[in-house]
């Protein structure tokens, strides 16, 4: 089977390298080009499947467009920095498949790359089952884990359970957590328990990322000549998505204009593409997340009611870890290993007294945050043991009384009585201001305008006077 081809344009040479090497890891037969010219030259020479260019500066939308006109029917992806985001959204209107914001992982290459080529119709030249299994690997690759979900604790139990007994069924899903919690990794787990699904496209839709202007031709897309620069007739993510699932991610930010029209899709399974009149039919299974409150929303009328009722047929909770504590070192194990594999490292676990440090921290950021920090450490590691000291200050320093950063922020919270909600913030600010002051109480008492009574009160109530008294 020919592999798929990707043509990089305009990388700079580090760039360059790495991608080379993860696509050509990935199956794909790769080649670069260092300036526009070079690149409208290959382009007439071979043709390619996807190709992948670095946009800087003011003439961005140009090389896109003089890319497109030579593809020849391969899509282009654009890498667009922080600065020329909105160059990335030009591009997307005159016919850029997708674009990517910088920093960007490979997982999201790599998976733009074979949605493009979903697009392309090269699905049979794409990576190979063999290689995608190297890709997945990240998620499959242990008989403890279930599709990539890792996990041991209660509440993960059930969800296995519930994933089980959806499986072959159409049922929309909700999956409400904070950040980080797995809620896309769960999403994934459900589409590959899905024997009918499992061989179909997985797509997803980062709806709070999509620009406004294009958000509807991204999702129903759109018709030649439906608005300016609709140059082609373009297929939406709901229609690449057919026979699979479809992932909303953060379905919260989604505009009222647009609940009005998944509603529509929700109930018939069918919608327009824009400038069209023709009704299409699809069969998807939809999967929403997100990370607030929705019920609070539905009230604020901030989020319609009669969508919310709509996706919350089947609606799973994620655990915040520091509630699922218990599978906090299954999962420091998997990263240390995942990522001593990724850097051909041979590290061989933990120290007991990381596992300690690890176990009392708060992870604001949930398990994101502790598969970054693994990370981190596994690259800082020189003595083939994760020590204390390969580990982020903020850990270090602030566990021993699992001080976080941001954990007061009120919204990540779900079913919290408004008191309990407000606890979090206050026991963060008091020992923020003690920190500040050198852990000297009467100062602390003083900049926190309370009695020392009152502060030696809340220290004993949040559990951390001992600690703070060893400071
Ligand atoms: N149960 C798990 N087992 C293994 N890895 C996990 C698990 N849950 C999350 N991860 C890892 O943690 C990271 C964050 O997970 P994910 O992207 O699914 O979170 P999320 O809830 O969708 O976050 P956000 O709301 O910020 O989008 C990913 O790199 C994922 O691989
Ligand atoms: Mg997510």
């Amino acid at each position: 089977m020919d592999k798929s081809k990707i043509l990089l344009v305009n990388f700079d040479k580090l760039v360059q390298k790495s991608l080379y090497e993860l696509l050509c890891r990935y199956g794909y037969a790769v080649d670069s080009a260092n300036s526009t010219e070079e690149a409208l030259s290959l382009l007439s020479e071979t043709s390619f499947h996807v190709v992948l260019a670095d946009i800087n500066g003011s003439q961005d939308t140009v090389v896109v467009k003089k890319l497109k006109e030579k593809t020849n029917g391969a899509e282009v992806v654009v890498l667009a920095s922080y600065g020329s985001l909105e160059a990335g959204v030009a591009s997307m209107k005159i016919g850029a498949f997708d674009y990517l914001v910088r920093p960007v992982k490979d997982d999201k290459i790599l998976s733009t790359i074979e949605q493009a080529l979903t697009n392309t119709g090269a699905e049979d030249n794409k990576v190979t089952e063999k290689n995608k299994d190297v890709w997945t690997s990240k998620f499959f690759n242990k008989g403890n884990t279930h599709y990539g979900l890792i996990g041991n604790a209660k509440e993960v139990q059930e969800i296995y359970t519930i994933i089980e007994r959806i499986a072959n069924t159409k049922a929309t899903i909700l999956i409400q957590g904070e950040s980080g919690t797995g809620k896309r990794v769960l999403a994934h787990a459900i589409h590959k328990n899905d024997s009918k699904r499992r061989h179909k496209p997985f797509i997803e839709v980062s709806c709070g990322a999509l620009p406004r202007e294009i958000i509807e031709s991204e999702l129903f897309g759109h018709v030649k000549g439906a608005f300016t620069g609709a140059i082609n007739d373009r297929k939406g993510r709901f229609e690449l998505a057919n026979g699979g699932t479809i992932l909303l991610d953060d379905i919260d930010t989604l505009p009222m204009e647009l609940q009005v029209k998944l509603l529509r899709v929700l109930q018939q399974k069918e919608f327009e593409r824009v400038g069209d009149h023709k009704t299409m039919k699809v069969d998807v299974r939809i999967i929403a997340t997100t990370n607030q409150d929705i019920q609070k929303l539905v009230t604020e009328k901030k989020f319609r009611e009669d969508l919310f009722y709509r996706i919350n047929i089947i609606s799973i909770v994620m655990q915040p870890l520091r509630e699922r504590k218990e599978d906090l070192p299954l999962l420091a194990d998997h990263f240390v290993e995942l990522y001593a594999r990724e850097n051909h490292k041979n590290i061989k676990g933990v120290a007991k007294e990381v596992m300690e440090t690890l176990m009392r921290y708060n992870w604001p950021g949930n398990i994101r945050e502790l598969e970054n920090v693994i990370e981190r450490a596994v690259i800082l590691d020189i003595n083939n043991v994760i020590n204390n000291d390969d580990l982020p200050e903020v850990i270090t320093n602030h566990n021993a009384i699992s001080i976080s950063e941001t954990s007061g922020n009120i919204t990540e919270k779900f079913n919290n009585h408004l008191k309990e909600a407000l606890e979090e913030p206050e026991r963060v600010h008091i020992l923020r201001v003690l920190k500040e002051v050198g852990w000297n109480k009467k100062e602390a008492a003083k900049k926190l305008g309370v009695n020392r009574t009152t502060l030696y009160n809340k220290l004993r109530k949040y559990n951390v006077l001992s600690q703070v008294e060893a400071k």
